[in-house]
């Protein structure tokens, strides 16, 4: 059985459909922050099979203490915590404390149950602004805000127990910009509030719910002046996920660093025209003022990943377009 973390949220749902279609067993535990219950029922109609659901905190070591006594869990895939880089400067306790906390919270849990093989959310945050592209898991680390110093931390953590104690497993997977949905429609990114992210918000331009998309800033030194990054379909981030998580299981001991993303860059503006595209809506724009902190372009090198795992994202622009607007029409 597989814990997975914030497996009602978005990346965690959909990592869950691609482990139980594995085979796995699956136990979620979310404490539905940013996530809704109904996502595991949407689980169990894709996949015949309703995950075990407990809605708690990662904080809570007591009720920790309890899954790992009353269930078989082998291995931790750990989603669960808060994302947003902008909030994360106005409340920085509560990234700590979620983040850092609460993954702590949750290793000494897996160390005294003696489960030691643990799959981590990392971010492409952590290469903070590139100094050359792409980007290969050797660049320097750096954080700009709370949030991807929270990444730092736990992945210095991660480092400091693997070499701590024989046995452990760990994965440090590096996501890029994750986009699209699953293909049924039936689970996606769902935002609360005003999206923070691209895709989303151009989602709900198409479907009406917003006038027009702000692009911040068209004077970045990229082809068309505007922001360049890697998308990543979510279900190829997920078969990522089960890759790192067969890689470890492989082996007596590991600690994997490893970059997942597609390798290929795409521009606000081809991001806007792929999905008007596919959706057959008009997505209204204006280009405004650069948004703080925002880098010109990002996009992985994915070398690391393909000979280590032999994993590689399959899917392109037009299936992420396709999905997350099949998702984004439901009501
Ligand atoms: P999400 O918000 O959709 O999912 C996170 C889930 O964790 C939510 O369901 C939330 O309710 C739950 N959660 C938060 N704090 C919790 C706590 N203390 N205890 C229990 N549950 C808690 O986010 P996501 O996009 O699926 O991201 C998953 C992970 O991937 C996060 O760690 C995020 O930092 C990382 N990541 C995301 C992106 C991205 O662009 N989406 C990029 C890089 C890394
Ligand atoms: N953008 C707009 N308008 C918007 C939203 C975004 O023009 O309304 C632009 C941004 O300026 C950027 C691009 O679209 O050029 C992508 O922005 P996102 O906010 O979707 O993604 P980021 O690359 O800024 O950040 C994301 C996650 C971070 C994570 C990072 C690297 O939000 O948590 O990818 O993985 F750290």
């Amino acid at each position: 059985m597989i814990l997975v973390t914030g497996g009602t949220g978005f990346i965690g749902s959909h990592t869950t459909v691609t482990l139980q279609q594995a085979g796995h067993d699956v136990l979620i535990l979310d404490n539905l922050c940013n996530s809704r219950p109904e996502v595991v029922d949407a689980i169990a109609a894709i996949t015949g099979t309703r995950p075990g659901f407990v809605e708690g905190d990662i904080r809570d070591a007591a009720l920790l203490d309890r899954l790992f006594a009353e269930h078989p869990i082998q291995a931790v895939m750990h989603f669960a915590g808060l994302k947003a880089v902008g909030e994360s400067t106005q409340i920085p306790l509560a990234y700590y404390d979620n983040n850092i906390h609460g993954s702590v919270t949750l290793l000494q849990a897996m160390q005294k149950a003696g489960v030691r093989t643990f799959i981590f959310s990392s971010s492409a945050t952590v290469y903070g602004d590139p100094q050359k592209l792409p980007l290969t898991e050797d660049h320097p680390r750096s954080a700009t805000n709370p949030y991807g110093h929270t990444k730092l931390v736990v992945e210095d953590i991660l480092e400091n127990l693997y070499h701590s104690e024989s046995g452990w497993r760990i994965a440090r997977l590096r996501y890029f910009n994750p986009a699209g949905a699953h293909p049924s429609g039936l689970i996606g990114e769902s935002p609360q509030g005003v999206p923070n992210n691209l895709m989303p918000f151009v989602a709900q331009v198409a479907t009406g719910q917003r006038p027009r998309l702000n692009v911040f800033g068209n004077d970045y030194d990229t082809p068309d002046g505007t922001g360049v990054r890697d998308y990543i379909h979510v279900m190829d981030l997920a078969e990522g996920h089960k890759a790192a998580l067969d890689y470890c299981q492989s082996l007596p001991q590991a600690l994997l660093t490893t970059n997942l993303g597609t390798g290929k860059g795409y521009s606000v503006l081809e991001m806007i025209q792929a999905y008007a595209q596919t959706s057959g809506q008009d997505i209204p724009y204006q280009i405004t003022a650069r948004r703080p902190g925002d880098i010109a372009a990002c996009w992985a090198d994915v070398t690391h990943a393909t000979q280590t795992l032999g994993w590689t994202a399959r899917l392109g622009l037009e299936d992420m377009c396709r999905d997350a607007w099949r998702w984004d029409q439901q009501p």
